[in-house]
């Protein structure tokens, strides 16, 4: 079996058939006497997803399908984009696969595959739709002089010269004097005016994207679950408590509130100018990356295209704009509430807010058996049903346009995670092989990496299914 230290060496064809499959399997006998039905019914579904499926032990991937390591990984770690996996994930399968074509990320983030190709020196190309993510990928993937050195040096000293403005700057962003301390505002949106000003593009959106990476440790605010949340509002042993916002901030920021920021913001300065000092010399190739919707990309990219590697949105109503609703307010990448609802409509089906009445073209037999199961009362939106059916749809044709452009021999590589509503379970990793089944697509493994949790009532409730909730890495070949 690979072992996690030495997992950057690993050959797919070393991983250990898993033990997990079995350990999740439950016997049927338990339904017989009545449990549940609809576990009974949901088993069906998932036991004929499973025919001929080679399922793999992928633990060793487990701490690299999501962002914690990154947190230290220089240049990733220049904005904290919590959904993003890591570039050493992506270099293992670059390796192993012996890619040397095109790379595409339909569902770019942060960059890292880009980042990972770049660093293999192969062409690359990535799309997303929210603009923080394409200005964080553009720029952990610019390519940095010389000269562009010496001007970021130059522009840190400047920055660091300002002192308090009386000016007071504004924001149209409604949410900010609940979201900010007052003063605290007032001084992140004098820094932002200054970036604003600076007039070489590369260094002022590198600038910005240090700006927008202290702003959720500058705030009140924290991104947690599937949304954001106040950190003075507390968890009990008897339940919820909200401390006082004026005494929160007294307790949490220091007395002079523009050196906070400012340090904030220099260190931040710092840790990019070391990273960039660093790889100086060692940049690989430039990837392309566009604004645009992954259900579209050929009209961006219409070459071929060796492996396409990605985590899309998962299909659990986590709203990637909501997530990043202050960094597109405050950093003026929306300017009113209209536009913020059209972007929104952008997004991959995959929560109810991206639910733009698009008719469900692509139905698939296994996700309308689960969607059945539903019991309506206990769903908490009445469109999870079409969320659901939306989001396989979506899929479906991404998959499809893919297939189009995919080299032979090529690959999909796919991070995605389970998810559930009520009592019944979304398989999502095996129901993408289903749909990849039908387009021609050949299923390569599928590495469960890690279990994921859920609240402690639908523990209870799921307890003869978890080892359906899962994280993934489906590996398709054409
Ligand atoms: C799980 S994140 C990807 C993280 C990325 N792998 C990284 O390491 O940073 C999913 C991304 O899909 C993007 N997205 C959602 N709908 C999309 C669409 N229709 N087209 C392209 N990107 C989309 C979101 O904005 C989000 O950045």
């Amino acid at each position: 079996m690979i072992k996690p230290e030495i997992e950057y060496k690993t050959s797919f064809g070393e991983f250990e058939v898993s033990s997990l499959v079995a350990e999740s399997a439950v016997n049927y006998s338990l339904f017989e006497i009545g449990v549940k039905h609809t576990y009974a019914e949901q088993l069906k579904v998932f036991n004929k997803l499973n025919s001929g499926l080679n399922l793999s032990n992928g633990k060793s991937f487990a701490n690299q399908v999501h962002f914690q390591n990154a947190y230290q990984i220089p240049v990733q770690r220049w904005f904290p984009y919590r959904e993003g996996f890591s570039v050493k994930l992506v270099n293992t399968f670059i390796k192993e696969l012996g890619i040397s074509g095109n790379i595409f990320d339909p569902f770019s983030g942060s960059g890292t595959t880009l980042l990972a190709s770049r660093l293999n020196n192969l062409n690359a190309f990535g799309l997303d739709v929210n603009p923080i993510s394409i200005l964080v990928a553009r720029v952990e993937n610019e390519q940095y002089s010389l000269e562009n050195i010496k001007q970021i040096e130059y522009e840190i000293k400047q920055l660091n010269a300002i002192t308090k403005s009386s000016i007071i700057y504004k924001t149209i962003f409604n949410l900010a004097d609940k979201i900010f301390n007052q003063e605290i505002l007032k001084y992140l949106l004098q820094f932002k005016e200054y970036i604003k000003s600076v007039k070489n593009d590369k260094i002022k959106n590198l600038f910005l994207v240090a700006w927008l990476s202290i702003i959720e440790e500058a705030s009140n605010i924290k991104k947690e679950g599937n949304g954001i949340k106040y950190k003075n509002r507390k968890r009990t042993a008897t339940g919820y408590i909200t401390i006082e916002k004026e005494i929160w901030e007294r307790e949490n920021f220091p007395e002079d509130k523009f050196e906070f920021v400012k340090h904030k913001l220099l260190n931040k300065l710092e840790t990019i100018l070391s990273d960039i000092n660093f790889n100086y010399g060692d940049s690989g190739k430039k990837p392309n990356i566009y604004k645009g919707s992954c259900l579209e990309f050929y009209k961006f990219f219409p070459e071929e295209i060796e492996l396409s590697f990605f985590s899309p949105p998962y299909c659990n109503c986590f709203d990637y704009f909501e997530i990043h609703k202050v960094e597109l307010w405050l950093g003026d990448f929306v300017s009113d509430k209209d536009q913020y609802r059209r972007l929104r409509n952008t997004g991959f089906r995959s929560n109810t807010n991206a639910l733009n009445n698009k008719p469900i073209i692509y139905k698939n037999n296994n996700v309308e058996k689960l969607i059945k199961l539903f019991e309506p009362e206990k769903l908490w939106n009445k469109k999870i049903p079409n969320v659901v059916r939306g989001y396989f749809d979506d899929m479906h044709t991404l998959l499809n346009q893919l297939y189009q452009q995919t080299t032979k021999p090529g690959f999909i590589g796919i991070v995605v995670g389970n998810s559930a509503y009520s009592t019944v379970i979304i398989p999502t990793d095996i129901l993408i092989v289903d749909i990849a089944k039908e387009i021609g697509f050949k299923t390569k493994n599928v590495f469960v990496t890690r279990y994921l949790t859920t609240s402690s009532q639908q523990k209870c409730e799921l307890e003869y299914l978890k080892g359906y909730l899962r994280e993934s890495i489906v590996l398709l070949e054409k």
